[in-house]
């Protein structure tokens, strides 16, 4: 066998009553690649609750029989480029961004992964990030754990409202997510929102005081919306928010908006990246996600207050704003723990789990 020819292992899935496991194929580096096509050694990939969410909602019926790899998040070195590739991508560059796909044969959480650089975006050349001498964690892990995070949270700021100052509000329901520690950085140093309150569970409040939220009410001590209710008559002058942002499925908002929310016309916005109700992680349905008051929330064209669901769009440069922020020190991608690859059980339990702050890594060597 030439040296050329190496076995790539992924961790994959077939549907929703397989395990997810590491399987193994065969691929020939000199021909695994079309002519727009590079070859990255993955070195590090994270994970992300959609991974195990389309995992355990994938029926065989309707999704095939094939062996589906997990995760988006990557970074790696070029090894091998296609002759019609732009040259801005060489071999032995080091490379970091999002792989979208839904139940891909391709995925990231694997040692080699075919991309088109020009179709598959965002991708970018890894930067370096700011590092004292204990820090525990390579730019390969920092580089794989923020693009789907950071995008998601860039994509909800940047594209639905427009006029954000210094005398915006916004409230964060779900202070805690990796999705919220992009959102509060990149409100608080890209947009120069004034008022970022977070609303997460009483145990986090002062890890969460340290990233830059101005106020912080507690889930699970007393009753959300009482909780804000108070916060906004003590120290927002009663003043309501710009923008509800929603990173983990809540809808106790909805009956009481227009007392919270400012009136459309002033350019407000609901967006949430999880639907209206918290999936239990464990035991997930399709109605976690496609409730019928999610697609009445969705559709009702009566509703006084914008809605949206947000999601990342590589089109508005996010990743050319992680770099930016990455390198002038105004954020740092959080990392909640880091697995081998053959621990991807562990670093899947951990994620499910619930209760990890910052981004779940797999190093592949
Ligand atoms: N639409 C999209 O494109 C998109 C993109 C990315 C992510 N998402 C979704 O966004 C959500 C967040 O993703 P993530 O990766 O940022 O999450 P994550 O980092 O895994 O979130 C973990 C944190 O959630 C907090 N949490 C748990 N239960 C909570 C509750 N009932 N209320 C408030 N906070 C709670 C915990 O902190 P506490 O100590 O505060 O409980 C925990 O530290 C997921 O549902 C994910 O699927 C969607």
């Amino acid at each position: 066998m030439s040296n050329e020819v190496i076995v790539n292992k992924s961790v994959t899935y077939v549907n929703n009553t397989t395990p997810v496991t590491i399987t193994s194929s065969e691929i020939d580096l000199r021909s695994c690649y079309q002519d727009d096509e590079i070859v990255i050694e993955v070195h590090a990939a994270a994970l992300n609750p959609i991974d195990f969410i389309t995992h355990q909602l994938c029926n065989s019926y309707l999704f095939g029989k094939y062996a589906k790899t997990y995760s988006r998040d990557y970074s790696g070195v070029i090894i091998k480029v296609g002759k019609n590739v732009d040259d801005c991508w060489k071999i032995g560059d080091k490379v970091n961004g999002m792989y979208n796909h839904i139940y891909g044969e391709r995925g990231t959480l694997t040692h080699y992964l075919v991309l088109n650089p020009a179709k598959d975006i965002p991708i970018t050349h890894m930067i370096e990030v700011p590092k004292d001498d204990s820090d525990p964690y390579d730019d390969f892990v920092y580089a794989a754990a923020w693009p789907l995070t950071f995008g998601t949270a860039f994509s909800v700021l940047n594209d639905f409202k427009r006029d954000w100052n210094s005398n915006s509000k916004v409230l964060v329901i779900g202070a805690s997510t990796s999705v919220s520690y992009a959102f509060v950085h990149i409100a608080k140093n890209y947009f120069n929102i004034g008022t970022v309150a977070g609303i997460c569970s009483k145990s986090s409040i002062e890890r969460n005081k340290d990233l830059g939220y101005d106020y912080l009410v507690p889930y699970d001590e007393g009753s959300i919306v009482e909780n804000v209710k108070k916060l906004k008559q003590s120290k927002l002058e009663n003043e309501k928010f710009d923008m509800i942002f929603d990173s983990v499925g809540n809808h106790e908002f909805f009956p009481v908006i227009d007392q919270f929310l400012k009136p459309k016309e002033k350019n407000s916005f609901y967006v949430t990246i999880a639907g209206n109700n918290k999936a239990d992680y464990k035991n997930i349905t399709w109605r976690d996600f496609v409730s019928l008051s999610l697609v009445f929330t969705a559709l009702n064209p009566f509703k006084k207050y914008n809605w949206r669901f947000g999601h990342p769009s590589p089109s508005n440069n996010f990743i050319e704003v992680g770099n930016e922020m990455i390198k002038n020190g105004t954020y740092k991608p959080p990392i909640d723990s880091v697995y081998r690859f053959e621990q991807y059980k562990e670093a899947i339990d951990r994620i499910m789990s619930n209760r990890a702050k910052g981004k779940v890594v797999i190093k592949m060597k």
